[in-house]
Formats: structure tokens, C-alpha cells, sequence
């Protein structure tokens, strides 16, 4: 038995001294625990004990924009376990032309015996038709219970299509979310800066302005009410569809569950005018925003109406595969690392504006509530997964590419002082990374849900 002493137990409902022991990958007791000589015992004096953090959206090893993402599940995960994230929720995704059953496999391919941390996959449904409705029951057989619909990119589906998808997945208690964003106007926008001969990065944001996300965020929204389907509005990025969501709250009728991420709260658009390039490093979809809506998503955390933190980690090289749109923003893939950084990140965002038990909340029990993981993941109880963080909340220490395990050559993050690191990170009882250095074990499993 493992027994970690002298810590602070946080959870979403509060913090308390006290011991926890596990075995066999599981917590075994919490409370006052004597040590017997055989145990194992971890200090973790002066540091919280969260249970392991949950990354919902993660995309690792996929092929998109003629390229393939930097980071694979190997690569990805170490990352993510030395960051404090023991869990991935990845994109399993079905390519036009193949099925959902098919990408499942596939996706399970990828992660095997590769992922230092637990993997569960979303379906991300691209290509909706009477065989992909008819595996539904047998993909939430196989733990698949969480799934995705864009609204942009080739990926998209129609309204029609995404209102089929809810209704067959309301019907065995799934949930759905949604890249928002109206694919036909950021077309149209694009070419209209190329048009006008803005080719570079700084075109990106005005081809997907707010109002862009705030129609697709409303037109979910609605279409979670028509079919009173669960939904998660995921990379919310600005104040406009925050409105929209409340609006969409405050009617209510269905489930409603939003996600955002650490960089649309720490960085605004003028990342995108950067000289040499550099803003390509910060070309994800939704874009970067402005100051009002960095500072709505802050105030939509602290109130309690952001729901999830993730990441949207979909790294690619800046010295080659972000080089592919020099000549045309519209060929830049799009999307950035962050799993290795959100913990450190977002704690230090916030400081003291959040508990303890609000990050466990946003970056662990809530995550595991809304993907149908808790009480395995995301709580401390008896019987529970052993997937434990200890955090401490002191260490001070600068990111870099030069020290991160994430397999690209930037982190959007350079140079930015945090507070807080993760001291032993556990993965199903297995100490996966220490003093954010992995070790050998390459212990992540498969969640079924
Ligand atoms: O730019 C991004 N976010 N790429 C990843 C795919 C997505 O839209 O979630
Ligand atoms: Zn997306
Ligand atoms: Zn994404």
C-alpha cells in the first residue's frame, strides 16, 4: 500500500488534512491512516492532494489540414502527466467515408500501450448517415458516451444532421458537443481578406469575429432545446456567446454545459500581429480575442458558469508545419499546445480569485461529471481510481519549449513565470511523473464510460 501523509486533501467540496492510502490502483481509505512497515510512504508536507487532473479536449495524432498533429498519445500524454493531467478526453474522429466504429478502432490503435496517462475518447461525427445512427448504440457499448459536431471546416455537418446526432445520443443519456462557429461566413470572410490581399496572420481573427461564434453558440443552443438533448459548447472564447448561453440558460429545458480555455484568458488578438511569423503560433480556431472578452470568460469563471477547462491541445511545428500558410493564412493548421500547461497555467491566471476546490471543480471532478467519469475519476472516495496530484502550490518555475515534454518546437506560454507544479503525479496508483520529469511507467489505460 501507498499512503501519501501531511498533505491537504482537496476536493470540489472542500479541503481537510488528512492521509490516503492506495493499492492496486485504487484509493483504499482517506482519513487518519497508520503506516505499517511494509507501506510506501510519500510526504507530501506543504502540498495539496487533488485528484488527478482531466484534459476534455485533447487532439492527439490526428491528421487534419494535410498534416498530421506534433503530438502523438506517446508523446501527448507524457506531457500531460508531467503537468499534473492523468486523464485525456481525445477526438476520435470519423473521416468521411468511414465509420464511427472504425475510427474508434483506429483511435484505440493509437493510444495502446503509448499513453502514460488514462485515455477516453469523444466521437467526433463528420459523416452522419444511416450506418453511423445505427452504431451508436454499439459505440456506447464499447464506452463511448460523449460526442462532437463541427460547424465548420469539412468536418461540418448541417443543422438538420446535428439535430439527428442529439436526439439519437439524448436517447441512451449522452452528451454532445459543438465547434461553434458558422463554416459558411469564415469562408466567405477568408476570402475576402485574401481579396483584399491579407494574406497574413493578422487577417485570421477578422475572418472569424465573435459574432461568428455567438450565431453557431445560439444556433446549438437552440437546437439542445428542440430535442432537450445534453450539449457542451466547447473553446468558448467570447463575451457575445457567453450572452447567448445565458440567454439559453435562463429559458432553459435541456442540459447545458460550457468549456473554455486558459489561452483565450490570458492572451488578446494583437498576438496575431506579431512580426517573423510568430503569430501563426497563436492561430487556433476559435481565435485569440479582445480585452472584454478575455475579461467576461474571467468573470464567467468565478461565477461559476464555465464548466470545464481544457485545453484543445492540437499542436503542430512552428518551423514546418505552421509554415505551410507564410504566403496565406488560411493554410495555417490550426490549433496549439497547452497539455502539458494548463494546471500551472491556469492556476496562476486566476491565483487566489479561485479555492482549491474551484480548480479541482474546473480541471478534474467536473470534467469526470460531464463525460460520465466520476466517481472513478475526479473525487477521492474509497474505491475510486488511484489518479492523484500532488500539487505544490508554491513552486515557482518559467515554461519554456526548452523544459516541456510536449513533441513541438514552441509553447504559446514562453517565458511565463507560474506558481505551482505538480510534485508526484499518479496514474491508477502507478507514480507517473515526479517533479514534472516522467518515469518510465507507461501506465494510462483505457476509460470506459
Ligand atoms: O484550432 C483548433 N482549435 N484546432 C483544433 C480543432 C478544433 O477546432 O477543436
Ligand atoms: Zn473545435
Ligand atoms: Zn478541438
Amino acid at each position: 500500500m501507498t499512503i501519501l501523509v501531511n498533505g491537504t486533501l482537496v476536493t470540489a467540496e472542500g479541503e481537510r488534512k488528512a492521509s490516503l492510502a492506495f493499492d492496486k490502483g485504487k484509493i483504499v481509505s482517506v482519513g487518519e491512516i497508520t503506516p505499517r512497515p511494509e507501506d510506501e510512504v510519500v510526504d507530501a508536507e506543504g502540498c495539496y492532494v487533488f485528484p488527478g487532473f482531466i484534459d476534455g479536449h485533447t487532439h492527439l495524432d490526428l491528421p487534419v489540414a494535410g498534416t498530421v498533429t506534433a503530438d502523438d498519445f506517446a508523446s501527448g500524454t507524457t506531457g500531460a502527466v508531467c503537468g499534473g493531467t492523468t486523464t485525456v478526453v481525445d477526438f476520435a474522429t470519423q473521416y468521411k467515408g468511414d465509420t464511427v466504429l472504425n475510427a474508434l478502432k483506429t483511435w484505440k490503435k493509437k493510444a495502446e500501450g503509448k499513453s502514460r496517462a488514462n485515455y477516453a475518447f469523444h466521437m467526433a461525427i463528420c459523416d452522419w448517415n444511416e450506418q453511423a445512427k445505427k452504431e451508436l448504440p454499439a459505440l456506447r457499448e464499447a464506452g463511448v458516451s460523449s460526442f462532437k459536431v463541427y460547424m465548420a471546416y469539412d468536418t461540418a455537418l448541417t443543422d438538420a444532421q446535428i439535430l439527428e446526432v442529439l436526439e439519437e445520443v439524448k436517447k441512451f443519456g449522452g452528451i454532445t458537443g459543438c465547434h461553434c462557429e458558422n463554416g459558411g461566413l469564415v469562408t466567405k470572410l477568408q476570402l475576402e481578406q485574401l481579396s483584399a490581399g491579407h494574406t497574413d496572420t493578422s487577417a485570421h481573427p477578422l475572418s472569424r469575429p465573435a459574432e461568428v461564434e455567438a450565431e453557431a453558440v445560439n444556433r446549438f443552443c437552440y437546437l439542445g432545446k428542440l430535442t432537450g438533448a445534453a450539449i457542451n459548447i466547447v473553446h468558448l472564447s467570447t463575451r457575445l456567446g457567453l450572452e447567448e448561453i445565458r440567454k439559453a440558460r435562463a429559458e432553459g429545458g435541456f442540459p447545458l454545459y460550457v468549456e473554455s480555455c486558459p489561452q483565450y484568458m490570458l492572451f488578446d488578438d494583437s498576438k496575431y500581429s506579431l512580426p517573423d511569423f510568430e503569430g501563426a503560433k497563436y492561430v487556433c480556431s476559435p481565435p485569440l480575442r479582445k480585452e472584454e472578452d478575455i475579461n467576461a470568460l474571467k468573470e464567467a469563471v468565478i461565477n461559476g458558469e464555465i464548466d470545464t477547462i481544457a485545453t484543445d491541445h492540437c499542436s503542430f511545428f512552428f518551423g514546418t508545419q505552421k509554415q505551410a500558410g507564410r504566403d496565406n493564412f488560411t493554410k495555417i493548421p490550426n490549433g496549439a499546445p497547452g497539455i502539458e500547461h494548463r494546471p500551472a497555467v491556469f492556476m496562476t491566471i486566476f491565483g487566489t480569485e479561485l479555492t482549491p476546490s474551484d480548480y479541482c471543480r474546473l480541471l478534474s471532478t467536473n470534467p469526470a461529471k460531464v463525460f460520465g467519469m466520476y466517481p472513478r475519476k475526479g473525487s477521492l472516495q474509497e474505491g475510486a481510481d488511484a489518479d492523484l496530484v500532488v500539487w505544490d502550490p508554491e513552486k515557482k518555475w518559467t515554461i519554456s519549449a526548452k523544459n516541456q515534454h510536449q513533441n513541438v518546437d514552441y509553447t504559446p506560454f514562453e517565458g511565463m513565470e507560474v506558481k505551482g507544479r505538480a510534485k508526484y503525479v499518479f496514474v491508477g496508483g502507478v507514480l507517473a511523473a515526479r517533479d514534472a520529469e516522467p518515469t518510465s511507467a507507461v501506465a494510462g489505460t483505457y476509460v470506459k464510460r
